[in-house]
């Protein structure tokens, strides 16, 4: 069933009740297998979220510069493809600077929907939006969009739709689940539809470790953040100082991985249960895929996608890709 209902300036609101964050589940069983490994989306409480807003301003992270410069550049053809009336819709609600870029590039947008598994985030930044941009319908989804959102119940605005999943979000997922998601989002496109998608580049391993690594050790305070947060919320002693960052390129599975890496051998409690760790071994944070365009086309086509056009700076370190339902 389908339930909707005013959001202040939202012309609807609905909530599909994502199961909430499974933090300590995924930290007790992240740190009992033999390559202990905790998921990045737990990498963004309030203060990981203010650290990951300064990694964007470091200049060794070149990731969410570069992208923005795209999207500057070709503003004037995606308004052009995308037409009048469009509306978007944004998986992931993030960065208010991108999609303020998008929708004030485009010819009178019909209106925009944010999806997002954080309610309190969605709400703060759909209303944000609305007020931004008087007369834009503005639409909010609370879900999970690992998980499959139908989008068909929901009063979606009539016009071409335009799926927006800017910043390389798609690379923090493995090949199998980021195949999933670009099946999901296939699913709320018809004909003529599209997604605007960026991706990172495959590129030097000295680039990458240091968009990873960056000088002023921004990257590795969101990194160790993760510990803080474990101790904080649930119950633990973790010495933070006992760990370091690591970032380290993998060019056979084309990724960067980030790593929190055991400078002794120690132990702690978390939640009630005992973990030890050699000195050396590490806890797997994050892995960062990056793409050539041909795998990036390929990933796409699998899931039914093709890729109608690619936009890339003059160095080639990041794409931004167009593509409709194959
Ligand atoms: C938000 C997933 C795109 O992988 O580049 C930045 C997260 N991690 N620095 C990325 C991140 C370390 C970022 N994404």
């Amino acid at each position: 069933m389908t339930t909707t209902r005013q959001t202040g300036a939202l012309s609807f609101f609905k909530d599909m009740h994502p199961p909430t964050s499974r933090f300590r589940e995924d930290v007790i069983e992240g740190l009992g297998k033999p390559q202990k490994a905790i998921p990045p989306k737990h990498f963004y409480d309030a203060r990981g979220s203010a650290l990951f807003d300064d990694i964007t301003g470091t200049q060794d992270y070149y990731v969410t510069r570069t992208e923005l410069g795209i999207l500057d550049t070709i503003a004037p053809e995606i308004a052009a493809k995308a037409g009048a009336g469009a509306v978007v819709i944004e998986p992931g609600s993030g960065s208010s600077v991108k999609i303020d870029k998008l929708l004030t590039a485009l010819d009178s947008p019909a209106g925009y929907i944010g999806l997002d598994i954080s309610k309190e985030h969605l709400k703060a930044a759909c209303e944000d939006l609305a007020a931004r941009f008087d007369g834009l319908s503005v639409g909010a989804i609370c879900a999970d969009f690992t998980q499959p959102v139908p989008l068909d119940d929901l009063p979606v605005p009539d016009g071409k739709r335009l799926v927006f999943f800017p910043g390389s979000t798609i690379g923090n997922f493995e090949p199998d689940a980021a195949k999933a998601l670009l099946e999901t989002i296939r699913g709320w496109l018809r004909p003529g539809d599209a997604l605007l998608i960026g991706a990172d580049r495959v590129k030097s391993a000295e680039v990458l470790e240091n968009a990873y690594d960056d000088s002023q050790g921004v990257t590795a305070a969101f990194n160790l953040n993760l510990l803080t947060r474990i101790n904080r919320e649930l119950d633990g002693d973790i010495d933070v100082g006992a760990f370091e960052h690591q970032a380290i390129w993998n060019p056979d599975l084309a990724r960067v991985e980030m790593h929190l890496v055991a400078k002794r051998d120690i132990e702690f409690t978390v939640s009630g249960q005992r973990f030890s760790m050699k000195a050396g071994e590490s806890i797997h944070t994050e892995n960062s895929h990056k793409f050539t365009v041909d795998r990036f086309a390929a990933l796409a086509a699998s899931a039914g996608l093709d890729v109608r056009q690619h936009w890339s700076d003059t160095r080639g370190y990041f794409t931004l890709y167009w593509l409709e339902r194959a």
